[in-house]
Order: structure tokens, then C-alpha cells, then sequence
């Protein structure tokens, strides 16, 4: 993040100034819900903002992924982990929101988002996070985001779904940045 943006946990008194990211069911979460969720300790919501804007935030919450039985995503997937590492579950974490004020979109701030995700789950996590999964939104603007950073789609059969869930292996971030 550059140094006139600054990033921190949404706290129940922070006033969102003047935020739209053009998605009202993600405006009305952050405007509303948010801090709810992090109460009920369900999701932590973070905020990327300038003096006078708010320009973005995400949510993220424990996840976990497991064994698939179209196995040849699995076993893709498997294909970075050591043969005596191998489970039938990951510990992962969702991004359950990501949200990029319109003004500010297309201007790589979510993709600065993304790695200050991956950075965070990596450098800082208190326990083990192999991966980032999210539910994407179904079209190819958001599909395309998420694949240009790294993402990949986990499911065959969610094609036709609102959402399709996508992961990224944290490891790709570690080996990419040693
Ligand atoms: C999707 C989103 C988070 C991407 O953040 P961003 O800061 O605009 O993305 P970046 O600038 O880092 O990357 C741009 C790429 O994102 C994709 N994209 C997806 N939705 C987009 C949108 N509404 N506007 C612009 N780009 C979008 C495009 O592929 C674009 O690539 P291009 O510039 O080569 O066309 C943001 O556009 C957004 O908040 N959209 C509305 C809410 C939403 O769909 N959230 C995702 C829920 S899963």
C-alpha cells in the first residue's frame, strides 16, 4: 500500500466515508453488518482508506478445503504438497468479501488488497493457512480478477452457480518472494 493509504480492522466506530463499490449486497454488509460479524467473531472485516475516502475493504474468516471427488482438481492441487504432508483437508482462510470503491476501480488497489492478503497469511498468521479460498462472483470481470492473481477455479460443477469458489496456494506467494 502506498504511503497515503492506510489499512486497519474496521472498529465499531469507524464512520465509511462515502463508500460505493456499485455491488449494493456488498455496500449494505460493510455499511451494516461488518462489525456484527466480528462480534460474533464470524468474520473480520479490514478497511483500506485516504484522509478522505474510503476506497476499500474485505472480510476473512477460517476456512478449510478439502478432497474433491472430481479428483483431478485434487490431485492438481495436491501436486505442491509433499507425498507425507498429504490430508483430505487444508486449513485455508475465505475471503468472504472484497469490495473496491468505483472510483478507485481498475486501478489495481484490489489487487494490492490480494497481496496484502496473501503477505498477511503468510508472514503473520498465528496458525497454518495453506490456502485462500473465495466465492467469486459468477462473470468473467470478477473470475478474470481472481485468475489474473493467482486464483483458481476448485469446483467443475459450479459453472452455472451465482458464485463459483476459487482457491490460491499460499505456497506459490512464499516461493515466489524468498
Ligand atoms: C472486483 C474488484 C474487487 C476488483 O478490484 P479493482 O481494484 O477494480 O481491480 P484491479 O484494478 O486490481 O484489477 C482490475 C481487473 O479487475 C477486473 N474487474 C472485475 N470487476 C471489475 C470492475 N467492476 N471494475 C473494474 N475492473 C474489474 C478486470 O479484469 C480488471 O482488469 P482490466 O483492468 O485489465 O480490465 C472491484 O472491481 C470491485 O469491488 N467490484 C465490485 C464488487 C465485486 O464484484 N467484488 C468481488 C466479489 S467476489
Amino acid at each position: 500500500m502506498s504511503l497515503k493509504r492506510s489499512i486497519f480492522r474496521l472498529t465499531a466506530d469507524y464512520k465509511i466515508k462515502n463508500f460505493d463499490c456499485g455491488d449494493s449486497d456488498l455496500n449494505e454488509f460493510f455499511y451494516q453488518d461488518a462489525f456484527n460479524y466480528t462480534e460474533q467473531l464470524l468474520a473480520v472485516t479490514y478497511v483500506v482508506e485516504t484522509k478522505v475516502k474510503t476506497m476499500g475493504f474485505f472480510s476473512v474468516a477460517n476456512d478449510k478445503i478439502q478432497i474433491l471427488e472430481n479428483k483431478s482438481i485434487w490431485n492438481r492441487l495436491n501436486r505442491n504438497i509433499q507425498n507425507v504432508k498429504r490430508r483430505r483437508a487444508y486449513p485455508a482462510v475465505k475471503l468472504g468479501r472484497l469490495g473496491i470503491d468505483k472510483e478507485w476501480q481498475s486501478q489495481n488497489v484490489g489487487t494490492e488488497l490480494l497481496g496484502y492478503i496473501k503477505e498477511f497469511f503468510l508472514q503473520n498468521n498465528k496458525t497454518g493457512c495453506r490456502f485462500i479460498t473465495v466465492d467469486a462472483y459468477n462473470n468473467s470481470a470478477t473470475t478474470s480478477f481472481y485468475q489474473k492473481n493467482g486464483f483458481a477455479f476448485f469446483l467443475t460443477q459450479d459453472t452455472q452457480e451465482k458464485t463459483r469458489l476459487m482457491f490460491y496456494d499460499l505456497m506459490l506467494y512464499k516461493n515466489a518472494n524468498v
